[in-house]
Parts: C-alpha cells; sequence; structure tokens
C-alpha cells in the first residue's frame, strides 16, 4: 500500500509539475535525484572547539591538534555539504534536533543570543525543541554559596520572555508543536510549528517535530507550556499534514526525545520515511564496536579506546534501521505492508555531524555517516570556518571573565584528580554533602568526576569547570 500510494504522489507531483512550469524548459528545473541531510543534535553550547571529552579545551591541548567540534567545525561541514549538493543537483537539508542550550558559560553570559548568531550564519532549515535553558548545576554552586557576588539569581532562570527573544531571533523555524500547547503561554503561543514543507522540483518534504513529555526536563523552563504523550500526537500531526498538503511524498520525523522511544514512534508510526533524533545523547555507529578515534596516533581496537580515552562507545548502528509490518484482512485475503524507518542521532557536543542521504523516489537510504568533526591531528579533521572564529572572537571577551570570575575560596587544597579515584577526599566529601542538603538521606558521588584540585585561596569559575567538567546533573525525584 506505500508503494501505491507512492505511486500516487509521484504522478500527481509530476503532473502539477508539469502543469506549473507553462511556458517554461523542463530542463531548466530537473527534479533532484536525492535528498542530502545533515544534521547535528545537543550541541549544548559548544560554541567554542573543545577538548575530546567535550569540555573547555585547553591551550595545551589545542596545540596539540585534538581539540574537536565547535560551530567553526559544523560551518565548514555544512558550507561543503550544501556545494557538493548543489554540484549534485540533490536537495539539501541542514537539520537542528535541538537542545542547543545549557553545557557552557557561553550561555550564563550570552542567554541564547551567541547561540542564535551561530545559527543565523550557519542556517539550519529547521529546528525542533524549544527549552532546556538550564544552568542548573551553576544555579546549585550559587546557592551554596560559592558564588561571591554579582550573578543574580535571575540569571540562571531563562523564562519564557528569553526563549521569546531566542526563536524571534532565529531565521528559521522552530518545530515542536505536533505534542506542545502553548495556547496557555502567552510569551510563546504561535511561535512553534507543527511542520516546515519544501518542495524540491516534484517532491514535496515535510518535517514534522515533537519533544519528550519527560516533565523533568520540561515543566520548570517553559511556563504553561502543555506536552502530550508522543505517538498518538505525532500521528495526529501527519494526519492533519497530509489534510494541508495532500501531496507530501517524503515525512521527517525531527524528534527531541530519545534514541529508545524514537525506536518505539518508529514501530508506532508509518507514516514517517526518518527521524532525526535527539536529547539521549546516543553516539551510533555501524559497524558499532569500535567508534571513530579522535587521535589519529592511536590504534582503534576496544582495548585502546577505552585505554586511552580515544573513542567512543556506539549504542547502536547508524542509522539503526526499525521495521514494522501492517496487515490486514484474514486467511487469504490477509495482506501485510512492511515499513523501514531509518533513526539517526549524533551523540551530544557537535563532537560529530551526521550525513545521511535518501534516494527520493524510493525514499531509501543511499549513504549515511557520523563524521567526527575532529580537529588536524584526528582521524577526520575538518578545519574551523573562520567566519565563526571572527564571530567568536568578537563575543568571547565577557566569557573569559566570567572563568576568571570569583566563584568563593577555600584555606585547603581540595583533592580531585587521580587520589579521588582510590580513596575518600575532601572535595567528594564536600560535594557529597551538597548533594545531602535537603530531605536526603545518603549521597554518593562518582570518584571520576571530580578531574582536578582546586588549589588555595581564591577559586574561580574556570578552576569549578575544570575540576568537575562533566554535565553531572543531580535528578532528584520526591516521595511523599
Ligand atoms: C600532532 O601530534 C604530534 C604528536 O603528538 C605533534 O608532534 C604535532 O605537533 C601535532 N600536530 C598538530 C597539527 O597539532
Ligand atoms: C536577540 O536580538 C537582539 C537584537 O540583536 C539582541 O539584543 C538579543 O540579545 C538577542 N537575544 C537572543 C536570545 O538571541
Ligand atoms: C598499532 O598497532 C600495530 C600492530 O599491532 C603496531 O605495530 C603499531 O605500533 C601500533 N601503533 C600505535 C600508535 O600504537
Ligand atoms: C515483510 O517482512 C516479513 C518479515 O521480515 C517478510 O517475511 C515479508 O516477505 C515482507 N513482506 C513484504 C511485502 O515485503
Amino acid at each position: 500500500m506505500a508503494r501505491a500510494a507512492l505511486l500516487l504522489v509521484l504522478v500527481l507531483g509530476m503532473c502539477s509539475c508539469v502543469r506549473g512550469r507553462r511556458g517554461r524548459s523542463l530542463a531548466a528545473a530537473p527534479a533532484p535525484k536525492e535528498l542530502h541531510i545533515v544534521h547535528i543534535n545537543d550541541v549544548h553550547n559548544r560554541i567554542e572547539q573543545t577538548s575530546t571529552s567535550s569540555t573547555t579545551c585547553s591551550d595545551a591541548q589545542a596545540a596539540s591538534g585534538l581539540c574537536l567540534g565547535g560551530w567553526g567545525r559544523i560551518s565548514s561541514y555544512v558550507n561543503a555539504a550544501r556545494k557538493k549538493a548543489a554540484a549534485a543537483k540533490a536537495a539539501f537539508l541542514f537539520l537542528d534536533a535541538g537542545d542547543q542550550f545549557d553545557g557552557t558559560l557561553w550561555d550564563v553570559v550570552y542567554k541564547g543570543a551567541a547561540t542564535a548568531k551561530m545559527q543565523n550564519i550557519v542556517k539550519p532549515d529547521v529546528m525542533v525543541r524549544f527549552g532546556a535553558f538550564n544552568t542548573g548545576s551553576l544555579k546549585n554552586l550559587h546557592t551554596h554559596g560559592l558564588d561571591s557576588a554579582g550573578l543574580a539569581g535571575s540569571e540562571f532562570t531563562f523564562p519564557p520572555d528569553i526563549l521569546k527573544a531566542y526563536i524571534g531571533n532565529i531565521t528559521f523555524p522552530m518545530l515542536g508543536a505536533c505534542n506542545t500547547d502553548t495556547s496557555d503561554e502567552p510569551l510563546l503561543k504561535g511561535l512553534i510549528q507543527k511542520w516546515k514543507v519544501w518542495q524540491f522540483g516534484p517532491y514535496k518534504v515535510a518535517a514534522v517535530g515533537w519533544l519528550t513529555p519527560d516533565a523533568s526536563f520540561t515543566a520548570a523552563n517553559i511556563g504553561k507550556v502543555k506536552v502530550t504523550p508522543v505517538n498518538a500526537a505525532v500521528k495526529q500531526c501527519i494526519a492533519d499534514l497530509k489534510k494541508a498538503h495532500p501531496d507530501v511524498h517524503l515525512i521527517i520525523g525531527m524528534s527531541h526525545t530519545g534514541y529508545h522511544p524514537d525506536i518505539e514512534t518508529a514501530k508506532q508510526v508509518p507514516d514517517l520515511d526518518i527521524i532525526i533524533s535527539g536529547h539521549s545523547h546516543t553516539f551510533l555507529r555501524t559497524p558499532s564496536k569500535v567508534g571513530p578515534i579522535f587521535d589519529k596516533t592511536v590504534n582503534a581496537t576496544d582495548e585502546t579506546c577505552l585505554k586511552k580515552r580515544a573513542c567512543d562507545e556506539p549504542g547502536g548502528p547508524y542509522p539503526t534501521y526499525v521495521s514494522s509490518q501492517k496487515c490486514s484482512g484474514v486467511g487469504a485475503a490477509k495482506t501485510c505492508t512492511n515499513k523501514t524507518i531509518p533513526v539517526v542521532q549524533v551523540y551530544y557536543a557537535s563532537k560529530y555531524i551526521g550525513d545521511v542521504t535518501l534516494d527520493l523516489a524510493t525514499k531509501k537510504v543511499t549513504a549515511a555517516k557520523p563524521v567526527l568533526l575532529g580537529g588536524d591531528n584526528s582521524t577526520s579533521p575538518w578545519p574551523q570556518d573562520p567566519v565563526i572564529l571572527a564571530e567568536i572572537e568578537k563575543l568571547s571577551g565577557p566569557v573569559t571573565a566570567l572563568e576568571k570570575k570569583p566563584a568563593g575560596k577555600t584555606s585547603v587544597v581540595m583533592i580531585g584528580g587521580r587520589p579521588g579515584r582510590v580513596a575518600e577526599t575532601n572535595f567528594g566529601s564536600y560535594l557529597a554533602d551538597i548533594m545531602k542538603n535537603g530531605p536526603v538521606t545518603i549521597a554518593l558521588i562518582n570518584s571520576g568526576s571530580i578531574r582536578a584540585n582546586i588549589e588555595p585561596e581564591l577559586v574561580n569559575y574556570g578552576d569549578v569547570l575544570t575540576a568537575l567538567p562533566f554535565r553531572n546533573l543531580l535528578a532528584v525525584k520526591l516521595s511523599r
């Protein structure tokens, strides 16, 4: 049935194409054969390049040619891919599956404005997911007195008015409305779209977007926005899309829900043709055993990867093909149709960029790979776009100043790094005590999360981030 519908759409598409071109040469705009999609997700505020573990790139690391990611490399990759698609007369989309915020000091300073600038230079065609302005770990430090002065509480809470400013500034549509209702939140009403439609020659291509309904990720930061369960909402959204655009040929799901929920959605919603996934920070790669290496001087065996921390462990193949079968009738009259939907996601923090090509007529994947946005000494070097670097140079002053901003004082060395892996340290006890604040009996902290000492006496934000570089979240569940 899917194939019959596809043929019908093709025929309809071609009719309207021919009619629409009265008086013009048919040769002027040949139908693109392929759709080339480049995608990112969960960049989490990595405006600048990062270390291989996605923390701040130190000068020494930068000099070793191993720092990677950042908008400079996203930009150079997208520019090259756009050019390649144009030369091949292929359709092209750059898709952003969300969570640009939360992760570095850039948002504490710019509250989304620096991200909007970067995005507007590289120009995604569409993005899903608003919210996720969440500088939670810094807020914790603030409430526990490590912040000496200066940063007001309001700088840590990014309410709907900031989201409104951000969405007002970006030059591309924000999706997510398939399962969100903004009608009770006046600041966001009308700003989030259900879909975006493009016409590529005879092919109408649409993207529909939805978000995680998990309240712990949304409730705090999106005002009176209601988020509903995904699969029923996406089905309805596609039904509405098809009413508005009966000739839609290919439907892209833009999800900010996570790899495993997206596999479930692929099974439940066979009208989708591909899911661009985000949220779970899942690294996908085929073959799925050993990830690409960040450092070409290291052999890519499982052992060296783990020992040298030179690879990421894949959570599944890229793409992950999800098949489902729909049958109707019984006995001899029983007919079944199969649908296979590719699901793609590219880890987080701009370390990789996703690249997948579909044949437009058959909607089948013809090429797909995650690409390491590596430094000069990596196995996959990508240059940083000088346009982006110039913009970063203009904006980085206050971020560097904040890094040097006093966060507090300590009269003793707070011990992190290797010694903390094997024995109790004052730094570990201090952090566990912070977590134990409130109605909590026991707090445990992963010893490996404390990466460096903090030395007496003055402590700045940069020191704190160096010692605690990971986005370890404290998840709190209250049972009454
Ligand atoms: C790459 O690494 C080698 C060995 O560590 C170092 O000597 C060289 O300077 C690095 N190259 C670049 C371009 O950073
Ligand atoms: C939006 O643009 C205005 C004007 O350029 C700027 O002042 C503001 O900081 C921007 N805000 C965001 C969140 O992008
Ligand atoms: C990589 O492995 C090969 C074969 O085991 C070995 O000869 C070579 O020295 C290794 N290179 C590095 C950089 O470890
Ligand atoms: C659908 O998939 C099933 C199981 O993989 C297979 O046996 C069947 O032949 C397929 N049907 C069609 C119409 O492709």
